[in-house]
C-alpha cells in the first residue's frame, strides 16, 4: 500500500536531484522572461489598444517606464524634431516613468511659458533638483508670488549704475587672467609669432566665475575664490545633473557631498552678511548689498538664509549658462577669422587711443556695438544653454486645435500629473523661420529685417509685469534663449554685459583660429556644452 508518507518520500527522492534545477530554471526563465513580457505587453498596449482620443499621441517606445529616455537624453533636439514630424506639434513621451508632453513651435512655447498659474507649476517641476542645491525658502521652494518678489529684489542689484562699474571690472579680470594664468604662458612671452591653445570651456568657466564674483557676488567672494570655495562649488554643481533631476535623493557620495557643500556655502554667505552688518567689511554696491534690508510686500523681511540662498541660486543660474555661451561664441569666432577681425576693428574704431592703449567701454557703448551684439545673439540662437523648459501640469489643460492637430480639427487635453515641455531651441533652428538655420551667421541679425523682427518681437512686443518689473511677454516668439513669461530670465542684461566684455577684452589681445570643426553638443549635462575636442588656437596680437 502506498501511504502518504511513502508517496511523499518517493516523490522527494525521485525529485531530489531534479527539483532544485527545475526551480532555478523556472526562476531564471521568469527573470529573463519578465522583461520580455513587459516589453511585449507595452508594445501591445501601444499598437492594439485604442487610445483615448483626447490625449496627445504618445511616442512609441519599447521598454516600459524607461520610455524614450535614451533618445531624449542623447539628443533632445533630434528627438523632438523627429517626433514632431511623426506626431505633430503636441505629443507625449515617457521619461523614466513620467509623462512628458512636448509642445513645439511658438504656439507650444506660448502654452508652456505663458501657462496660467492654475494650470502649470515651475516649482513642482524643478524644486527637487534646485532646493537641495540653492537651499530652502527661495526660488522654487516657496510660493510663486514670493519668487516674483525675489526677482524684483535681485533686479535692484542689476541696475544700470552697477552695470557701468562692471564693464571695467570685467576687463581688468580678463586682462589679469591673460597676464597671469599659466595656460597663457605663450601670451605672456610677448612673441606675436607663436601660436598656442586653450580649452574653451575650462578657460571660460574660470573667467566666468572670476568676473561674476568680482561684480555681482562681491569682494569677499572674489577674494575667497581659493581651493575651498572652488571645491564647494564643484560639489554643489555635482548635485545639479540630469541624474539629480530624475532621482532627487539617492544614497550616493555625490548626493552627500552636495548636501554638505550646500550647508557650508550657505554658512559662508551668512558669515559675510554678518560681518557687513557689523560694519566690519568694506564692499561695493553688489548683489548682497541690494538684497540686505529688502522685505516682501506683506512686511516679512528677507532673512539671512534667504539672502544666502538667493546668492547661491544666482551663482548657479549664471555660471554654466554664461560660460557655455561664451565658449560656443569663441569657438565660432575662432572658426570665422573674418568675424574675429570685424570684432577687432569695431574695438579699434571706437576704443583705441592714439598711443595704442585701450579705453574702457561704457555700458551704454557696449550695448551699441552691432558686431559684438550680433555675435552673442546668433550664438544664443544656435546654442541656447537650456534645451528643455519644464512645468508640471496641476490642472487639465485644453490644447487649442491649432496646436493639437490642425488638419483634423482635434482638441487634446493634457491631463493633470503630466509635465509639459517647451524647447525654444527647436524653433530657433526651424527652417520655416530661419534661412540656413544651422549656419552660424551673425550677419543675419544686421541684414535681414525679417530676422531682426524676431528679436524685436522678443524684446519689444506686448509688455507685462509679473511682479519683477515690466518685461516683454515674448511667449510666442521663435527666439527665446532667456525663456519668456513669468519665469523669464532676469540675468539677460548682465549676461550680455559679461559675455560682451569678456569677448571685447579677448579680441583686443589675441587672434584666434580653430584646428578642428566646431564641436558637437553634449546633452548629458543640464546645460548644453561643447564636446571635446574644444581647443582654441591663439596668438598675441601685435600692437600695430
Ligand atoms: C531663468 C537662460 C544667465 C538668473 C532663465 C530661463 C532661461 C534662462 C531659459 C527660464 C527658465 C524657465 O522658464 O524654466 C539664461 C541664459 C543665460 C542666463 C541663456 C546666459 C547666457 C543668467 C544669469 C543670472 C540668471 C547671469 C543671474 C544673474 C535667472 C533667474 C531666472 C532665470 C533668477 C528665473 C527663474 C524663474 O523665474 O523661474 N534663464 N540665463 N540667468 N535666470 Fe537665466
Amino acid at each position: 500500500t502506498v501511504t502518504v508518507e511513502t508517496l511523499l518520500a518517493t516523490t522527494w527522492e525521485a525529485a531530489e536531484p531534479y527539483v532544485p534545477k527545475s526551480l532555478y530554471g523556472q526562476a531564471l526563465a521568469l527573470i529573463a522572461g519578465f522583461p520580455l513580457l513587459a516589453i511585449l505587453l507595452n508594445v501591445a498596449r501601444q499598437v492594439l489598444l485604442p487610445r483615448d482620443p483626447k490625449l496627445p499621441p504618445e511616442v512609441f517606445h519599447l521598454i516600459p517606464v524607461f520610455g524614450s529616455a535614451a533618445s531624449y537624453g542623447n539628443d533632445p533636439i533630434g528627438f523632438f524634431e523627429s517626433s514632431r514630424r511623426k506626431y505633430g506639434d503636441c505629443f507625449t513621451f515617457v521619461l523614466l516613468g513620467r509623462k512628458m508632453t512636448v509642445c513645439m513651435g511658438p504656439r507650444g512655447s506660448n502654452l508652456v511659458l505663458g501657462g496660467k498659474l492654475s494650470q502649470v507649476s515651475a516649482e513642482e517641476a524643478y524644486t527637487h533638483l534646485t532646493t537641495p542645491v540653492f537651499g530652502e525658502g527661495v526660488v522654487y521652494d516657496c510660493p510663486n508670488h514670493m519668487l516674483m518678489e525675489q526677482k524684483r529684489f535681485v533686479k535692484f542689484g542689476l541696475s544700470q549704475e552697477n552695470f557701468e562699474a562692471y564693464v571695467g571690472m570685467i576687463d581688468e579680470e580678463v586682462t589679469n587672467f591673460l597676464n597671469k594664468d599659466t595656460r597663457f604662458a605663450t601670451f605672456q612671452e610677448n612673441d606675436p609669432s607663436k601660436w598656442d591653445s586653450f580649452h574653451a570651456f575650462r578657460t571660460l568657466s574660470e573667467i566666468t566665475i572670476l568676473t561674476a564674483s568680482r561684480t555681482l557676488q562681491g569682494k569677499e567672494v572674489r577674494s575667497s575664490l581659493d581651493k575651498t570655495f572652488s571645491q564647494r562649488y564643484l560639489d554643489l554643481d555635482g548635485g545639479f545633473t540630469p541624474i539629480n533631476f530624475m532621482f532627487p535623493n539617492l544614497p550616493l557620495p555625490s548626493y552627500r557631498r552636495r548636501d554638505r557643500a550646500q550647508k557650508a556655502m550657505s554658512d559662508f554667505y551668512v558669515d559675510i552678511l554678518r560681518k557687513r552688518q557689523a560694519g566690519k567689511s568694506e564692499h561695493d554696491h553688489d548683489m548682497m548689498a541690494s538684497l540686505m534690508g529688502q522685505s516682501y510686500k506683506d512686511g516679512t523681511p528677507l532673512s539671512e538664509r534667504d539672502i544666502a540662498h538667493i546668492l547661491i541660486a544666482l551663482l548657479m543660474a549664471g555660471q554654466h549658462t554664461s560660460s557655455a555661451t561664451s565658449s560656443w561664441m569663441l569657438l565660432h569666432v575662432a572658426e570665422n577669422p573674418d568675424v574675429g577681425e570685424a570684432l577687432y576693428q569695431e574695438q579699434v574704431e571706437k576704443f583705441r587711443n592714439a598711443d595704442g592703449s585701450w579705453r574702457t567701454m561704457t555700458y551704454d557703448e557696449l550695448r551699441k556695438l552691432p558686431v559684438l551684439d550680433s555675435v552673442i545673439r546668433e550664438t544664443l540662437r544656435l546654442h541656447p544653454p537650456i534645451h528643455s523648459i519644464i512645468r508640471k501640469v496641476i490642472s487639465d489643460i485644453p490644447v487649442p486645435p491649432t496646436l493639437s492637430a490642425p488638419s483634423e480639427d482635434k482638441t487634446y487635453l493634457i491631463p493633470k500629473g503630466h509635465f509639459v515641455m517647451a524647447s525654444p531651441a527647436v524653433s530657433q533652428v526651424d527652417p520655416l523661420i530661419w534661412a540656413e538655420p544651422l549656419k552660424w551667421n551673425p550677419a543675419r541679425w544686421a541684414e535681414s529685417a525679417a530676422q531682426t523682427h524676431y528679436s524685436t518681437y522678443y524684446e519689444a512686443g506686448e509688455k507685462v509685469d509679473f511682479g519683477f518689473g515690466v518685461v516683454s511677454k515674448g511667449t510666442e516668439s521663435p527666439y527665446q534663449p532667456f525663456g519668456a513669461g513669468r519665469h523669464r530670465c532676469i540675468g539677460e542684461q548682465f549676461a550680455y554685459l559679461q559675455i560682451g566684455a569678456i569677448l571685447a577684452t579677448l579680441v583686443r589681445n589675441i587672434e584666434m583660429k580653430l584646428t578642428h570643426p566646431v564641436p558637437e553638443h553634449n546633452y548629458h549635462t543640464m546645460i548644453t556644452l561643447p564636446k571635446d575636442p574644444c581647443d582654441i588656437a591663439y596668438r598675441r596680437r601685435t600692437k600695430a
